[in-house]
């Protein structure tokens, strides 16, 4: 039976091609699976080469036995819709940004705290801080593995007006991640956050449905989002992390050793990624400013009390933040 169903594909091949298809067969591991990772960046982006790049390592060092197939730009849906998948199993990897369990758990808000960390150096010592290991291991609790904590660039803002100081954001549509602590942000300025998925970012701000962005240089240079930009505000005012995870259903289905191999390049990967950052965003901005649109810097102070009252909200609600807050303090 088992043999019949492994033979009958190959009886419409030709005797070469039968031969050749029998050979490749033959070479594949007893136990090869494909799996697949989802995640919404698109190809260009970091988080999509890198993936890429963990699983050609992870395909090489488990013979085939490991393989995994790169699915971006949100080809899986939504980060909403992926995470579903992956408790289900009906997917098996993600790189998600940090709004689906934020959404469920205010702890895994921190990470956004306005001015937590002064750069990208700092915000890479803060995922690998303690907080950054409980939240990780946590993740069981969402039906997830996790495997470790990236980053994009720091959180910038592009707007299609002229911007040269904060109170000019009032009352714009501010497209935002679907996440608590950064809506919370743009409504302490009195803007109107606007959650969007960065899939539909491009034609929305290119069609005014959205007056401004909260972004990192790269996307806004990767994607073109300049093109409709008034003003790119340099702010860094957030760090934004990204989880890598499997699914924990399809992670136990996976030998122990090869376990071991995944979770060992997935985390120094994804390190060397987090350690890149710096680099990344001050490329990014000096592209950007060779396009000619006003790029202003903007610091803690520029944005006014807002960022304090965040603060004192935030403290009741994501008991965590006050352990991350002297993790950071510590770094200064
Ligand atoms: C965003 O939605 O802004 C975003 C998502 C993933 C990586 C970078 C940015």
């Amino acid at each position: 039976m088992i043999r019949n169903d492994l033979t009958e594909p190959f009886m419409s091949l030709r005797p070469a091609a039968l031969s050749l298809s029998l050979a490749l067969f033959a070479a594949l591991p007893a136990t090869a699976e494909q799996y697949r990772l989802g995640l919404i960046t698109p190809p260009p982006h970091k988080w999509t080469q890198t993936a890429g790049s963990i699983a050609a390592e992870i395909a090489e060092a488990t013979e085939g036995r490991v393989e995994i197939l790169v699915m971006p730009s949100g080809q899986l849906g939504n980060e909403a819709r992926m995470l579903q998948q992956l408790q289900t199993g009906a997917i098996d990897f993600a790189m998600l940004t940090a709004a689906e369990f934020a959404n469920r758990d205010a702890n895994y808000g921190v990470f956004y705290a306005p001015f937590i960390a002064a750069d990208t150096q700092a915000a890479a010592a803060l995922l690998r801080g303690e907080v950054a290991q409980e939240l990780l291991g946590g993740m069981d609790l969402f039906g997830l593995q996790g495997l470790a904590w990236g980053m994009a660039g720091m959180r910038q803002i592009v707007t299609s007006g002229e911007v040269t100081e904060a109170a000019q954001l009032k009352g714009l549509r501010v497209r935002t991640v679907p996440l608590a602590p950064e809506m919370d942000f743009w409504t302490g300025l009195g803007a109107a956050p606007t959650p969007m998925p960065l899939p539909a970012l491009y034609d929305a701000f290119a069609n005014g449905q959205v007056d401004a962005m909260q972004i990192d240089h790269e996307g806004t240079w990767n994607s073109g989002y300049w093109k409709h930009a008034g003003t790119i505000i340099d702010s860094r005012h957030m760090i934004f992390p990204m989880a890598a995870v499997a699914s924990a259903r399809k992670w136990q289905g996976i030998d122990v050793a090869d376990r071991a191999v995944v979770a060992e390049v997935f985390a120094r990967q994804v390190a060397a990624m987090v350690d890149l950052y710096g680099e990344i965003d001050a490329i990014n901005l000096a592209r950007l400013e060779e396009t000619g649109v006003p790029v202003i810097p903007a610091d803690r102070a520029w944005f006014g009390a807002s960022v304090d009252s965040w603060y004192e909200d935030w403290r009741n609600r994501a008991p965590l933040l006050a352990a991350l807050e002297a993790e950071a303090g510590a770094l200064e």
